[in-house]
């Protein structure tokens, strides 16, 4: 079975990183729709590193305002949810939840400080891009971000939990009319290689 042309358009090929967002809002049960869909998405020993906090009350973007680019400020606040896409370091505490069929995964990291560091933020990323694929998926928009200060979101939203910000991404129904022109992409042989 294959995705359809509709699907691939919805997903990929007509998708875009949007910049504004119309007023229509998305709930707390699409965040928790969204959810239920990207944590299917594979990671190393079924780690899922990943953390997600949506703010989407002024108060809460208010307080990540001060973290942002001044590219990114603007938009941000407009924007109907912004995802602080996180990950926590001491992922493999819930190994025992997640990988319960080998009791030993958990010391695999205990052991080895940088193992645990290049799973986390490997893992953690890739769930980052589930969500952005995701979110398409259920017809929502997304703007991801990497120029923030990351030190700073770590310290006004994520010190109490431990966990560390990788980037952010905007979501809600995105108004066209703030797209730039699509980038080119490599072609198959600048970026691929056949052995
Ligand atoms: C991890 C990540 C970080 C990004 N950071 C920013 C950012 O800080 N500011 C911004 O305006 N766009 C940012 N972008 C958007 C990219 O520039 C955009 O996705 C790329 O140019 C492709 O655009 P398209 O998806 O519309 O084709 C980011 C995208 C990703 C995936």
């Amino acid at each position: 079975m294959a995705l359809d042309a509709a699907g691939l358009d919805l997903l990929f090929r007509e998708a875009r990183t949007h910049n504004r967002f119309t007023d229509e809002p998305v709930s707390d049960d699409e965040l928790r729709a969204l959810y239920e869909i990207l944590k299917n998405g594979p990671t190393s020993a079924n780690c899922s590193p990943a953390r997600f906090l949506f703010l989407r009350t002024r108060e809460a973007k208010h307080k990540l305002a001060p973290a942002l680019s001044s590219g990114n400020l603007e938009k941000t606040m407009a924007a109907p949810v912004t995802a602080i896409v996180a990950y926590d370091p001491k992922f493999y505490e819930k190994l025992p939840q997640l990988f319960p069929h080998n009791p030993d995964a958990r010391s695999w990291f205990t052991s080895n400080d940088s193992l645990a560091a290049t799973t986390a933020f490997r893992n953690g990323t890739l769930q980052g891009a589930y969500l952005i694929l995701a979110a398409r998926a259920v017809g929502l928009d997304t703007g991801a971000m990497s120029g923030f200060d990351n030190g700073m979101v770590d310290e006004l939203f994520l010190a109490d939990r431990g966990w560390r910000s990788n980037f952010l991404c905007n979501l809600g129904h995105g108004d066209p009319a703030g797209l730039f022109p699509r980038s080119p992409r490599l072609d198959f042989d600048e970026a691929c290689v056949f052995l």
